[in-house]
């Protein structure tokens, strides 16, 4: 699971890929690696860490090279050190490349290739030598061809030849972006990979191959012949514009959340409107709902759940990953997957079964023209601009805004328009006690969050953020469910975060079954305990405790000393199955 990038040009060959491959580490940090075209063989750097540890390593100076392949690694097969990084090699050094996938038959491919001295413990690195193989008598498209017939499960590669000085891109299953630019052409699992070069895109399918020699660009069919491509001009929406006076990424990303719900409101009001239309005729009309996501995002669909049920839309919500295995879909269904990046996997795949079976298929993103907004048939853009950070924050709320909008759209209900004042008001407020509560969480080993109705998908999201941010284990429950099992674990001062909605929530009674087995409860609710949380109506208390639980987790990290924008063995992206 990787982000893979390729140049060919004039400009500074490195500087070029290790700036896509910055924009691309979302995909992966556990290494990295570049790969030039250089006489008589391919030059190749990689090395394990993050890429602004190890990025002098990887530039190979002031090289005359014309063309280079890129990786971000996140490890699947081998573990991660530097000779599973990629680039691989073919044992002659004639080809070099990159990889992005699973090639689920490596084993096989390997076995039929007799005598090749093997580096690494990837998958991957059998594409070089079975290419290798197969170009000597036939030449590389040949032997590209032959390995799209044999090779099962996805991938995306980028292959140099050094003996051809040509460039070559696969794929399958995997995303392919082309940028064009005045002779120059980029190759990059996403557009933005590239976006300060050019905005003339086009976007490889599966089954097709590219041959990129002196700077033109001619994309192929398994059977070798030319494809036409449409050529799209991009109109570029996320721009990092840096963590500016904040300490990290997540910092400020949680800052910026009523701006993000103001501008996603705006949008919603003006250009998504005819799409919000659309999406609530869709949501209407159909036999069933049903919201598919992994993650942060499945906790929004969740809420998602919960809106439409009350707005009198059946509706369901189930984790990409396990799709297949637990759903029945037809031609009345309308999927709806919900995914940050469009990237992640089992969405993709959530969705090329659905639409076999006939459903259609609205999508609610963020990063525009992902490959989940361009196989969809309708999609909202959530306009939360760039998350670096790999926890989703703004994100979420703006997922849930969405959500909230369409059951509005649907029964009539108001979204309170003083909603993003509100939150402001809870972060600045909040603060100091939220420092305080941090001091202590950090020592904790296992921490309970309990919710009930609206208050439970995020009670299950502030317990992943403190798991991935915070390395605490955390679990995020229905409060009625704490009886049937987890109020074992409950011991004398054991943490059980209470969403407490206001006086008189059913909640109350699991929040005081807790506390009589000596847990240590911390109220989130306007009425009870030390956090300023605003009055609330239709649902904002999502957003409020949303909010304050990403605050908490922050602060916690942080206080431990962790990595809290890159934590350990994660990925923001996740785009394998
Ligand atoms: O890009 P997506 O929304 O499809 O990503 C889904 C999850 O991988 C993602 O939400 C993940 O759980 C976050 N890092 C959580 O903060």
């Amino acid at each position: 699971m990787c982000g893979i990038t390729a140049y060919y040009g004039d400009r500074e060959t490195c500087e070029i890929l290790l700036d896509s491959m910055k924009r691309l580490e979302y995909r992966g940090y556990d290494s990295a690696g570049i790969a030039v075209l250089s006489k008589p063989k391919i030059s190749v750097r990689k090395d394990t860490g993050k890429l602004d540890e190890i990025e002098g390593k990887l530039n190979h100076g002031n090289s005359k090279s014309r063309a280079g392949i890129g990786h971000t690694r996140w490890a699947t097969h081998g573990n991660v050190s530097e000779k599973n990084a990629h680039p691989h090699t073919s044992c002659d050094g004639r080809f070099a490349l990159v990889h992005n996938g699973i090639i689920e038959n490596w084993e096989k491919l390997k076995e039929g290739l007799g005598e090749h001295e093997f580096q690494s413990e990837t998958d991957s690195e059998v594409a070089a030598h079975y290419i290798e193989e197969r170009a000597k008598n036939k030449g590389t498209e040949k032997a590209i061809r032959d390995f799209m017939r044999e090779a099962a499960g996805s991938y995306a590669i980028a292959l140099l030849d050094s003996e051809e000085d040509r460039l070559f891109a696969v794929k399958s299953g995997s995303p392919m972006a082309i940028g064009m630019g005045e002779k120059e052409i980029f190759l990059a699992s996403d557009v933005y990979a590239f976006s300060p070069y050019t905005d003339k895109v086009t976007f490889m399918k599966d089954g097709e191959y590219a041959v990129v020699e002196d700077c033109d660009i001619v994309v192929k069919n398994t059977r070798g012949e030319e494809v036409g491509k449409r050529v799209e001009t991009i109109r570029w929406e996320q721009d990092d514009s840096g963590k500016g006076a904040f300490d990290h990424y997540m910092q400020k990303e949680i800052t910026e959340i009523p701006r993000s719900l103001e501008k996603l409101q705006n949008s919603l009001e003006t250009d998504q409107r005819d799409t919000l239309r659309r999406f609530t005729e869709k949501l209407k009309d159909c036999g069933k709902v049903i919201f598919t996501a992994a993650g942060t995002s499945y906790h929004a669909s969740l809420l998602g759940v919960y809106f439409l049920q009350k707005a009198g839309v059946e509706a369901q919500a189930l984790i990409a990953s396990e799709f297949e295995n637990y759903e029945r879909v037809d031609e009345n269904t309308l999927l709806v997957p919900i995914s940050q990046s469009g990237e992640t996997k089992d969405v993709l795949e959530a969705m090329d079964y659905s639409k076999q079976e006939g459903a259609e298929i609205a999508s609610i993103t963020n990063v525009p023209h992902s490959t989940v907004e361009r196989k969809s048939d309708l999609n909202l853009r959530i306009r939360a601009g760039q998350e670096v950070c790999v926890a989703a924050t703004k994100t979420f709320t703006n997922q849930l805004y969405v959500l909230m909008k369409l059951a509005e759209s649907i029964n009539g209900t108001k979204v309170e328009n003083s909603l993003m004042e509100k939150i402001k008001e809870a972060i600045e407020r909040n603060e100091g006690q939220i420092k305080k509560l941090a001091e202590e969480m950090k020592d904790e080993k296992d921490v309970y969050i309990i919710g009930k109705g609206e208050t439970y998908p995020v009670a299950r999201e502030i317990a992943l953020k403190l798991k991935e941010i915070s390395y605490i284990h955390a679990e995020g429950m229905m409060g009625g469910e704490l009886k049937h099992g987890t109020l074992a674990l409950v011991e004398d001062g054991t943490p059980v975060i209470s969403l407490i909605p206001g006086k008189g929530s059913d909640i109350i009674s699991n929040v005081k079954e807790a506390e009589s087995r000596g847990a240590k409860i911390i109220e989130v609710s306007p009425d009870y305990g030390d956090f300023y949380v605003p009055e609330n109506s239709n649902g904002d208390f999502a957003f409020f405790s949303s909010v304050l639980g990403f605050l908490l987790t922050y602060w916690t990290a942080r206080k431990k000393g962790l990595p809290v924008d890159k934590p350990r063995n994660l990925a923001k992206s996740v785009t394998v199955q």
